[in-house]
């Protein structure tokens, strides 16, 4: 699954972050060429902005990746329950189209990680943090400094087993509102998650700057 419905606001590239240029190809055309590469994808189902399922369609037969499209909810955890219906298989991947630099070997690690661990609900991928990190009061006093060696920046792509992706979802729209991650969601329902480490360059376009950061990155890819 790839949520793509975003608006991409906070790009300012005037229209959905999922088709802004980078490195030569729309945003969501990175995570189309990894997913399709990984040997443990079976399907792709991707949650479109609403409106614009056909360039979407359109996007992936340029790539030559076979894709269902569905429109996108109102929130990022809407459009994956969404997409979710629409997958028929039993682990689920579930990625931002946000970050473009996602690879097939990325997404194979976390699937077999997870196909080999009965006990886990979800595996996702995180890279550890290197910024000391400070939890505020709104007031942005201090409350307290977490220990580092503990923390991660969580990612996406994250796998789950579907019937605990499915109880996760099936939560009030208030609570769907609130999930920055899909993790998180399985995480309150019971469902136990592991990390698994991946590097900093798979980030997160949010801003111009990441953007920059991500075209220079690809390119130097090749
Ligand atoms: O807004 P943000 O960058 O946190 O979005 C993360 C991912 O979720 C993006 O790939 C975006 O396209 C997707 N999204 C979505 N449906 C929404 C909002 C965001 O699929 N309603």
């Amino acid at each position: 699954v790839i949520a793509a419905a975003g608006s991409g606001e906070r790009l300012g590239a005037g229209g959905p972050k999922a088709f802004v240029e980078l490195a030569g190809r729309p945003m969501l055309g990175w995570s189309l060429l990894a997913f399709n590469e990984a040997q443990s994808v079976a399907q792709i189902v991707i949650a479109s902005p609403p409106g614009m399922e056909e360039r979407v369609e359109e996007l992936a037969g340029e790539a030559g990746v076979e894709v269902r499209v569905v429109e996108g909810g109102e929130h990022r955890s809407e459009s994956v329950a969404y997409a979710l219906i629409q997958a028929d298989q039993d682990l689920v991947v579930v990625h931002d189209a946000a970050r473009p630099l996602v690879t097939a070997e990325l997404i194979d690690a976390i699937v077999a990680r997870l196909a080999a661990d009965e006990e886990m609900a979800g595996v996702i991928a995180a890279a550890p943090v290197t910024d000391t990190i400070k939890e505020a009061s709104i007031s942005r006093r201090v409350i307290k400094t977490p220990e580092r060696s503990r923390l991660w920046a969580v990612q996406t792509p994250q796998v789950f087993r579907r019937a605990a992706l499915e109880r996760a979802l099936d939560v009030s729209a208030e609570v769907l509102a609130q999930a920055t991650d899909d993790a998180w969601l399985v995480e309150r329902t019971g469902g136990r998650v592991r990390v698994v480490e991946s590097d900093a360059t798979n980030l997160k376009v949010t801003t111009p700057h990441d953007l920059r950061v991500a075209e220079f990155l690809l390119r130097e890819r090749g």
